[in-house]
This record gives C-alpha cells, sequence and structure tokens, in this order.
C-alpha cells in the first residue's frame, strides 16, 4: 500500500510542526495562507515568522495555493485558527477528494454557532471522516525534539490507527480514541484555564495556589466535558490534563501568557496586538460560559476569567482572598 498523502492547512507553528513531522514519513504538502511566507518556506526550508530558529524537511512542500494543496490528499490537517477554520474548509471543499479523513489541530470553538472544530468540518465536508489531534503539545519542544504523546480521537478505529503511522516518530506518540467530544472540548476548555492560572502568576500568586486553580480547573472542565457528552476517563488522559497542565505551566502558552501580562497591568488589546499569533481562550472563554449557564453547569473560575476579559473586571477581583498576605498584618 502506498503511504498517504498529508496536506496540512495552516503554516503557523503548530501546522508547520506537523506538517514536519509527516513529511518524515510521506509526501506532504504545507498550505501558508501568506504567498510570499509559503515561497519563503519552500524555497529556504524554514518557517522565519513562527519557526525561526528550526531546518524543516526538505521534503516538505509550501504552497499558497489551497487548490493545489488539498488536490491529491489522502488526509488533510487543518491547523487553522478557529476563526477562520469554516472559510478555509469552504474554500477547499470543491477541491478535496471524496471521503479523505479531515483531521482538527484546533483548540476553539468557532464564535457565535459555539461549535467545535469536527462540526465545522462536518458541516463544510459532509460524508468525510472528521478526528481531532490534541495533547500537552507545545510545538517549539516538539520541534526541538522533546518527547511529547497526544491524543487522535475518531469515530472510526482503523481510520485513527492508519494516521498513527504517518504521525508517530520515536519522540512524538499518538494515541488513539473515539471520544471526539471529549478531546475537543478539553482542548478548547483549558485555554480558558491557562489564562486563569497566568492571572494568578501575573499577579504574583503563589504555587501551591496554582496548583489549587489547575485542580480545580480540571473538576469545571471534566463537569461541563461531561455534561456535552464527553467521557470522563478522557479528562483524566493526555487531551484532558495533560494539555491542561503544560498549558497552565508552560511558558511558551500563548494563553497563558496573555493572562500573565493582564496581571501584571497591561490592557488586553494591547497584549493582543503585540502578539503575531492567535491565544484562542480569548475567544473561547465567552462561549464557554454560555454553555455552562445552558447545560447548569457551575464553572466559578471561567467565569471570573469572562468577568476580566469581557465585562471590565478588575484583575485583583478575580484573586481575591488567593493573593498572599504578610502574616500579621
Ligand atoms: P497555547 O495556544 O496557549 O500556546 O497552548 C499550546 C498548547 O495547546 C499546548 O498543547
Amino acid at each position: 500500500l502506498r503511504s498517504p498523502s498529508v496536506a496540512v492547512l495552516g503554516g503557523g507553528t503548530w501546522g508547520t510542526v506537523v506538517a514536519s513531522i509527516t513529511a518524515r514519513h510521506t509526501g506532504t504538502v504545507l498550505w501558508l495562507r501568506d504567498p510570499e511566507l509559503a515561497a519563503t518556506v519552500r524555497e529556504t526550508h524554514r518557517n522565519p515568522r513562527y519557526l525561526p530558529e528550526f531546518d524543516l524537511p526538505p521534503t516538505l512542500r509550501a504552497t499558497a495555493d489551497l487548490a493545489e494543496a488539498v488536490r491529491d490528499a489522502d488526509v488533510v490537517f487543518a491547523a487553522v485558527p478557529s476563526p477562520y477554520l469554516r472559510r478555509v474548509l469552504e474554500a477547499a471543499a470543491g477541491h478535496v477528494r471524496p471521503l479523505i479523513p479531515v483531521i482538527s489541530l484546533v483548540k476553539g470553538l468557532e464564535q457565535g454557532t459555539r461549535k467545535r472544530m469536527t462540526e465545522v468540518i462536518a458541516e463544510v465536508l459532509p460524508g468525510h471522516p472528521a478526528g481531532v489531534l490534541s495533547g500537552p503539545n507545545i510545538a517549539r519542544e516538539i520541534a526541538q525534539g522533546y518527547a511529547a504523546a497526544a491524543t487522535l480521537a475518531m469515530p472510526h478505529h482503523h481510520t485513527a490507527q492508519a494516521l498513527q503511522t504517518v504521525l508517530n516518530t520515536a519522540r512524538y506518540r499518538v494515541y488513539t480514541s473515539d471520544d471526539v467530544i471529549g478531546v475537543e472540548i478539553a482542548g478548547a476548555l483549558k485555554n480558558v484555564f491557562a489564562i486563569a492560572v497566568g492571572l494568578g502568576d501575573g499577579l504574583g500568586a503563589g504555587d501551591n495556589t496554582r496548583a489549587m486553580v489547575i485542580t480545580r480547573s480540571l473538576h469545571e472542565l471534566t463537569r461541563l466535558g461531561t455534561a456535552v457528552g464527553g467521557r470522563p476517563e478522557t479528562f483524566a488522559g493526555l487531551a484532558g490534563m495533560g494539555d491542561l497542565i503544560v498549558t497552565c505551566v508552560s511558558p511558551h502558552s500563548r494563553n497563558r501568557h496573555v493572562g500573565v501580562e493582564l496581571g501584571r497591568g497591561r490592557p488586553l488589546s494591547q497584549i493582543l496586538a503585540a502578539m503575531n499569533q492567535v491565544a484562542e481562550g480569548v475567544k473561547t472563554t465567552a462561549a464557554v460560559t454560555k454553555l455552562a449557564a445552558e447545560r447548569g453547569v457551575e464553572m466559578p473560575i471561567a467565569h471570573e476569567v469572562d468577568a476580566v476579559l469581557n465585562h471590565g473586571q478588575p484583575v485583583e477581583q478575580t484573586y481575591r482572598g488567593l493573593l498572599r498576605v504578610i502574616p500579621g498584618h
């Protein structure tokens, strides 16, 4: 059997790293929105905007032509931020071969509809098996060669198994699951809690306090995740607790960074303007609190993050009662 051709949509850090992994196994095309960046990646085998210090495999092809990227693909991985995913898939739809799997690498919910990314895929590309790859995967660390693992969730086990072969390396291990809802909702929710933890770090909260907030966040994540149909064990796994931990503690996390800077007193608009990437949690938070209200799930931590991001609550108010008080004062 010939190995499947891969198309990766989105040349941000994660799209570039996943394409670099699959290019080591099989023919891979990376689609980048910006033609200039696509030409640079093609000619220099580097992505100077998002991963400047890494050499990409010379076999990795890059294009800004979406039709060309997907035309021969046996599988499409989508690493486009959630606000743009639907549009990009719509533009690709007429060029994608029938019935090939489409895998989301995105950790967010669609604004307005509050749909998960595999629901968006199913709407735009009906009949294509949709899946999600998620886990504690800071892109830069994987590019540096640190060991990591993730969960690939799809309804069809044999398709997931076939895709493991283009993703697994000696340092990157992919496990399979059929809990698409659980894996996907965990990936979206953890970003909200990483902002909460970042706020505490920016305000100077203690390590015990951080561990408390992470643990209670896992509880909130599991409650909402199971209420919308995810399985409890998924939230204790790589895509749940694993990704929650890394996003809440890693200095490389964009979502935690937003929280830290807010905690230090910088305005949100300034923080976002200085980033060249999307912190998904900023937009996901409102969707999550609405979803929680609809389902009657209490999510006090997510609510506090929503109050800061969307309702002008001062950051100190969020950590009221949780900051250091010098004994005797
Ligand atoms: P950020 O989007 O916050 O950088 O999170 C990275 C991540 O999802 C690690 O698994």
